[in-house]
């Protein structure tokens, strides 16, 4: 299994002072940023775009982990390289006719694919994208329905992951909704390592010992 990544939502954080909270979150041993880019259409709830990931790209060099949860993200894959994206992940939902097309231009920007899928979307969606000429870097299993931090998690979820680590030992699996030192557990022994957390650890009195107990999870 792959070491883990601990990355941090930056949704829970404070947006008014995003550069600070990430090189803050960088000193507690966070490996990721992930931005949650949400259009109020795929999702209920309006966040953030390239123009904040750009802004924010001034002031850290740290791997941004880039959420899509909206319905055209071929619309968004030019300015998210331009802005500075480390890794584009798309839902498989809103891409069953593009998903080829999607990851080449992904790739050919510089930036790591990753393919999530919702509480409800069968995992068998996504295989022919891990098994493809040119496949994604990442799976993403959603873990509460996407649209808002601080929801608890769906251990109901955690097959889906144990499936994707059978069939694919080396593979990033990320999953995001729920996660915190009480649900480590689950999704480690499911095979997830990449873990996404956002209200247990900016929620915390000691994020950098909330990111240590993550991480311990996976790795140990
Ligand atoms: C939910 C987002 C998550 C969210 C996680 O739609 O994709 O990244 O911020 O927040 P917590 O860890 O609080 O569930
Ligand atoms: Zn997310």
């Amino acid at each position: 299994v792959p070491r883990a990544k601990i990355a941090p939502s930056m949704l829970s954080s404070d947006f008014s002072n995003l550069a600070s909270e990430a090189k803050f979150i960088e000193e507690c041993g966070a490996d990721w940023l992930h931005m949650d880019v949400m259009d109020g259409h795929f999702v209920p709830n309006l966040t953030i775009g390239a123009p904040v990931i750009k802004s924010l790209r001034k002031h850290t060099k740290m791997y941004m982990d880039c959420h899509l949860m909206v319905t055209n993200p071929m619309d968004y894959v030019d300015e998210f390289v331009k802005a500075g994206a480390s890794g584009f992940t798309f839902h498989v939902e809103v891409a069953k006719d593009n998903w080829q097309e999607l990851i080449h231009k992904i790739k050919a920007g510089g930036m790591r694919a990753g393919v999530a899928l919702r509480p409800g979307t069968p995992v068998e969606e996504v295989f022919p994208l891990v098994e493809s000429q040119e496949p994604v870097d990442m799976v993403l299993v959603m873990t509460v329905e996407p649209g808002f931090g601080g929801q608890s998690f769906m251990p109901e979820t955690m097959p889906k992951v144990n499936a994707l680590r059978r069939k694919f030992p080396l593979l990033d699996i990320e999953v995001d909704g729920g996660l915190a030192p009480a649900t480590i557990k689950q999704a480690a022994e499911a095979g997830a390592n990449c873990i996404v957390a956002g209200s247990a650890v900016f929620g915390a009195k000691d994020p950098a010992e909330v990111i240590a107990t993550l991480r311990q999870g996976v790795d140990a």
